[in-house]
């Protein structure tokens, strides 16, 4: 798999003349591949927002380089813009940026600004519009839209310029079961249908366990650790001194492992949890453990 971004020994302070002032991002190193679906998780205020800012050329390190395609972002007559439309942002709380009459215009935004003829501006439109359910209110001022409904309307914004990179910041915050996973639904078809590669930001890993491949832990500005959602989730002690707790039923089941090592544990809900133990409870034909 080759590397679309990469991250080279990246520090960044803010404020860095104040005294005492620490640094949010702080040597890391990361490689991200076309394709992938990775999750950045944390604890509030370990540096996640700040290190993501990074990837689309918000942020500037003051140390290390970020490389887009194999080009240092920052190198001398690199174009930004191209990085811009290659790698989408969506930032916490997208909706309070919606600021046009109708659906349709806001969603057009990003696009508009591509150079891209009307034609295919409309297509792009109808197209983001349909991938997160909002063909039908396109007319419809985005202010008279449920709290739901206006987050994935700021996502198709950004979808509408096509990213091959997405990047999401607490796409599912303040959203009930319902919005969320309808928010994660809709990630996950254009990571599918698009083959983009996807990094979703979340204090949360019972959020992202379901969808994401890969995990990086980000805790004080550093990468505490990186692998597949189970090699991280047997960390579990580790991550809970950090601030960090995997879904329940997965702590359950990894202490039911210990006596009864054949047992499932990458299960991250109650369903396939309740799957997992039937199956070793038939293959034994005895209750577990
Ligand atoms: N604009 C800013 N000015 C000064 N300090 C900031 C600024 N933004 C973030 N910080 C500090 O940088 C550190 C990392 O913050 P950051 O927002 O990147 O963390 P986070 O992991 O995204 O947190 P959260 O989960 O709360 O969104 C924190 O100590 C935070 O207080
Ligand atoms: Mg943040």
């Amino acid at each position: 798999m080759s590397a679309v971004l990469r991250a080279e020994n990246i520090s960044y302070t803010y404020n860095p003349g104040i005294p005492g002032s620490k640094p949010a991002v702080d040597g890391v190193s990361l490689e991200i591949g076309e394709g992938e679906f990775i999750a950045v998780i944390g604890h509030t205020g370990s540096g996640k927002s700040t290190l993501i800012q990074h990837f689309n050329g918000l942020l500037r390190p003051q140390k290390g380089r970020v490389l887009f395609d194999g080009q240092d972002i920052w190198a001398k007559g690199y174009d930004l813009r191209a990085l811009r439309f290659g790698v989408g942002l969506v930032f916490q709380y997208p909706e309070y940026q919606l600021f046009e009459e109708t659906v349709y215009k806001d969603i057009a935004f990003g696009p508009t600004n591509m150079s891209l003829s009307e034609q295919e501006i409309h297509r792009r439109v109808l197209d983001a519009a349909g991938f997160v359910g909002a063909g039908q209110y396109l007319d419809s001022s985005p202010f008279e839209l449920s709290g739901g409904e206006k987050r994935r309307v700021a996502i198709a914004g950004v979808l509408a310029m096509e990213p091959r990179v997405l990047i999401l910041d607490e796409p599912a915050a303040g959203l009930d079961p319902r919005g969320k996973k309808a928010a994660f639904e809709l990630i996950k078809n254009y990571h599918e249908s698009k083959g983009a590669t996807v990094i979703v930001v979340s204090h949360s890993m019972e959020d992202v366990a379901e969808y994401a491949k890969r995990v990086i832990v980000i805790n004080r500005g550093q990468v505490f650790c990186d692998g597949s959602v189970p090699e991280v989730f047997k960390r579990a002690r580790e991550l809970s001194d950090i601030g960090l707790s995997i879904p329940a039923v997965t702590s359950i089941l990894l202490r039911l492992k210990e006596g009864c090592p054949e047992l499932n544990a990458s299960c991250y809900d109650i369903t396939s949890a309740a799957d997992a133990i039937a199956a070793v409870m038939k293959e034994r034909g005895a209750a577990l453990c």
